[in-house]
């Protein structure tokens, strides 16, 4: 099975996609989390990340294409679940040459759609674990001892671009450049569109209903 995940920043991407490969065992490839962990190695891609990411705006398409596209086709199955990629029309339609080559194609899209007013209050309130990647908030979902992840007991960060300052830049940037996406995936294939206001747990079961309902198909 092959899944993209749209939705604007803080719609829950990285939450749901942790659930999904729970369950379904798909291989989790999230644009981001690739760029942060290549910038804490301090390579030449991180090193050429960096500004574009501080500032909200979107990392070049040739960079992204190169880094997504090699590792993409080489998934065996039962296949992936892309968190922030593709992001412009350009690599949408990279990404969708790139499938064609390898005898692939995207089965299912599951679009997030967040209020506006909803994504700082998400953003600002997120806090990760530096160690494995956990993501909690400071509202909606707690650790068990505040600061402190659940699973290793390392001290919780806040990532630098959850500012309410590159937050406004970064849903500029999705309406500008990745809202477009959704309009391209809605010519040729599915598109669920979920409701990702509601409660995280009420978004995984619709999330879940969708991928049952295309396991039997
Ligand atoms: P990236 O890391 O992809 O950031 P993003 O798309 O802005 O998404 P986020 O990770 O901020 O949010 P999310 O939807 O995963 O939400 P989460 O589950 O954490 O990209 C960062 C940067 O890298 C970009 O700005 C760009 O510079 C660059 N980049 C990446 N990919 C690129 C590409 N393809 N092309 C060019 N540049 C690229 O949830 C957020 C918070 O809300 C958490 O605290 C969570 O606990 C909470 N929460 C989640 N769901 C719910 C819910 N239903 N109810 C209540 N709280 C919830």
């Amino acid at each position: 099975m092959r899944v993209i995940l749209l939705g604007a920043p803080g719609a829950g991407k990285g939450t749901q996609c942790k659930r999904i490969v729970a369950k379904y065992g798909l291989l989790h490839l999230s644009s981001g989390d690739i760029l942060r962990q290549e910038r804490a190695a301090g390579t030449e891609l991180g090193k050429k990340a960096q500004s574009y990411m501080d500032s909200g705006a979107l990392v070049p398409d040739n960079i992204m294409v190169e880094m997504m596209v090699g590792a993409i086709e080489k998934v065996p199955e039962p296949g992936f679940v892309l968190d922030g990629f593709p992001r412009t029309v350009n690599q949408a339609e990279e990404l969708d040459k790139a499938l064609v080559s390898a005898g692939q194609k995207i089965d299912t899209v599951l679009n997030l759609k967040l209020d506006k007013h909803v994504v700082a209050q998400r953003l600002t309130g997120r806090r990760s674990c530096p160690q494995c990647g956990a993501v909690y908030h400071i509202k909606t979902l707690k650790p068990r001892v505040e600061g402190i992840c659940d699973n290793d007991g390392a001290k919780l960060i806040q990532r630098p671009d959850d500012s309410l300052e590159v937050v406004a830049n970064r849903l500029r940037t999705y309406q500008k450049q990745t809202e477009p996406v959704v309009v391209y995936y809605k010519k040729n294939n599915t598109v669920c569109d979920i409701d990702a206001n509601r409660d995280a747990d009420d978004v995984t079961d619709l999330i879940f209903e969708n991928l049952d309902a295309l396991i039997k198909a």
